[in-house]
């Protein structure tokens, strides 16, 4: 994981590497995959040479924008992370998990890899908050459905999710942040705009354990609504709070020390 995020090798030659012995983290050969190095706290080197000079870990939060693609490099050009990044100086950050192109909202950059992983991890079953602007709004069975599990595309269900509509007035900054009408059948998506007012609409708000592809769109699309706007507003604990569309800051040492309770990992503060 690492060499790939120090882009010493892809995901697949670092494998090879390792399981040829190159790879040695604070002086110990390795050569079980499985194998963590932590960015600013162990020695990796490979074939004898260092790799990761002790990065200084680092922890960011991102109000991504829509518009602004979730990868380190865009073949087409368009606004990402990875521009983003740059403006941070680097540092080997890079973001967790993703967001869709129409999607605002909290994404985390860092280069603490073992943090990252267990971010992801589905073992950890970090709870992610989503405020999503639908049309039409669900009916009150149709938010039932939506917190048993209902069953996507794809023909799998959903599992069960803490699904809630708001109130007028309810929605902050993170919600009314500039978004686009979208939705995973973007003609169905206008047809229902033309057919449905904005007052028809609603804003719901999602908190998801499990974060499949367009996994929030798909599960209104099963109940015949079409998102709007979708904008994560948590990542666990840690909250996007009135941070501006597009602006990025460190995360606090209380929001740190909040997140890697949540995954487990105790001995982040005070490296
Ligand atoms: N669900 C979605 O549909 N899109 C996202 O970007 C995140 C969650």
């Amino acid at each position: 994981m690492l060499l790939a995020r120090a882009g010493v090798a892809s995901r697949r030659e670092a494998e090879r590497i390792i399981e040829a012995g190159e790879v040695t983290v604070n002086g110990r050969v390795v050569t079980e995959l499985g194998a963590r190095a932590v960015a600013g706290r162990d020695h990796v080197k490979v074939g004898g040479r260092l790799v990761s000079e002790r990065l200084r870990p680092e922890y960011w939060l991102y109000h991504k924008p829509v518009g602004c693609v979730t990868t380190m490099r865009d073949p087409q050009k368009r606004f990402c992370v990875g521009d983003v990044i740059l403006a941070l100086g680097g540092h080997g950050l890079f973001p967790v998990g993703r967001l869709d192109f129409h999607t605002s909202g909290l994404l985390l950059l860092t280069n603490d890899g073992e943090l990252a992983e267990r971010l992801m991890h589905p073992r950890f079953h970090l709870e992610k908050t989503y405020l999503v602007k639908v049309s039409p709004a669900p009916s009150v069975e149709d938010i039932e459905r939506l917190r048993e599990g209902v069953r996507l595309r794809d023909g799998r269900r959903s599992a069960p999710a803490f699904v809630r509509r708001m109130r007028k007035g309810e929605v902050s900054g993170a919600g009314r942040a500039p978004n686009a009408v979208v939705g995973v059948d973007r003609r169905a998506a206008r047809q229902a705009a033309a057919r449905h007012t904005p007052a028809r609409g609603a804003w719901i708000e999602v908190r998801l354990r499990e974060g499949r592809n367009q996994q929030v769109r798909r599960m209104f699309e099963a109940v015949g609504s079409y998102v709007e706007k979708l904008s994560r507003a948590a990542i666990g604990p840690l909250g996007l709070g009135d941070l501006p569309g597009g602006d990025a800051r460190r995360l606090l040492t209380v929001e740190l020390a909040n997140l890697c309770k949540a995954v487990g990992l105790t001995d982040r503060l005070g490296d």
